[in-house]
């Protein structure tokens, strides 16, 4: 049997364009590169190997991403730094090791191929798995917690919103009937019921008809939204001057969120019809990419999972004026 290696179980999206926008602000000696999702390393070993003198901080909330990377990335030991926490712990993580500020962060937003393919973990709604869904396997809440314990209004709202789900009230509505008869455990049983809401006419659009309910799940059981509104403002506020951001989602409502942080560094915090902008109140980001830029279609063919990137960044360009 040949095992797979971290490089066979997560294709990096965009590498060359991430490279490209982040890399002029690390080649000076002493630059720190932050990868707030390491997942396996493939984005980070490609800066490790094209920007020699950066060393890496390389954040995952997952430990067994983090254990794989440290494996693919041990030929760079010395420049590189592991830390498990979530992202919006940055500030914490960069006081404790010392580092006043950062030149550059990646952010590659969601789960990684390895955590998808990992049955047992219960990301896929193609496997019957136990419902878990957490990147960190001591958070305290499942999958499973949230639908044997959710109000149907709650259960709804997030699939409208974080899956986009057209029948959120129909679903909500049969998991709440359906726990009534028996707590759910496993993903087999959330998918038929799923699949069994749906009308049938809207069953043969938009992939498995379970896809949306178990993204929404997910994003709820990891809290990813709440976390990236608070972890983008941070990872600003930590870059020297000229330091870039690069951040890549999947999802429009990550893209939001990421459009909105760096618009708002990119203006000016005092009202358009000043005819002069006062000292210190002048934008302290300077957007790199025009709107959010996507992957070729090329790309698309070959990885398909880079078929929902949007990447979007800027460079700091101003040191005082932190974002609240
Ligand atoms: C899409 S993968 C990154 C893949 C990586 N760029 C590569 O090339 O291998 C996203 C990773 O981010 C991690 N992650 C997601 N949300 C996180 C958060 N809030 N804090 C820390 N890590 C997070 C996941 O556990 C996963 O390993």
């Amino acid at each position: 049997m040949t095992v797979p290696t971290p490089s066979d179980r997560h294709v990096p999206v965009m590498l060359d364009r991430v490279v490209a926008l982040l890399a002029p602000a690390l080649q000076h000696p002493g630059a720190v590169l932050v990868d707030a999702t390491l997942g396996l390393g493939g984005h980070s070993e490609a800066f490790l190997e094209r920007c020699p003198e950066a060393h890496l901080i390389g954040l995952d909330r997952d430990p067994a991403a983090l254990r794989l990377a440290g494996e693919r990335l041990a030929p760079y030991a010395g420049r590189t730094t592991f830390v498990h926490a979530v992202y919006d712990e940055l500030p914490r993580v960069l006081d404790e090791l010392d580092v006043p500020a950062i030149d550059g962060i990646l952010f590659d937003l969601g789960v990684s191929s390895m955590q998808l393919d990992e049955a047992d973990r219960g990301f896929a709604y193609a496997q019957d798995a136990p419902l878990d869904m957490r990147m960190d396997s001591t958070a305290p809440t499942t999958a499973a917690d949230i639908l044997n314990t959710y109000s149907a209004a709650d259960l709804a709202r997030i699939l409208f919103q974080y899956g986009e789900e057209k029948f959120s009230r129909k679903i909500a509505d049969r998991i709440v009937r359906a726990r009534e008869a028996e707590p759910f455990t496993n993903s087999a049983r959330l998918s038929e019921l799923v699949r069994d809401a749906i009308p049938q006419a809207a069953r043969r659009t938009g992939g498995h008809p379970a896809k949306r309910t178990f993204q929404a799940l997910r994003i709820e059981v990891n809290g990813e939204l709440e976390v990236l509104r608070r972890a983008l403002p941070a990872a600003v506020a930590s870059l020297a001057l000229h330091g870039r951001i690069v951040v890549m989602s999947y999802h429009s409502l990550e893209d939001r969120i990421t459009k909105q942080t760096l618009a708002a560094g990119a203006k000016s915090d005092v009202p358009d019809d000043l005819p002069v902008i006062p000292a210190g109140h002048e934008p302290f980001l300077k957007l790199l990419t025009r709107g959010a830029e996507r992957p070729t279609e090329d790309e698309v063919a070959a990885n398909p999972r880079a078929a929902s990137a949007r990447v979007r960044a800027a460079t700091r360009v101003r040191e005082k004026g932190l974002v609240a």
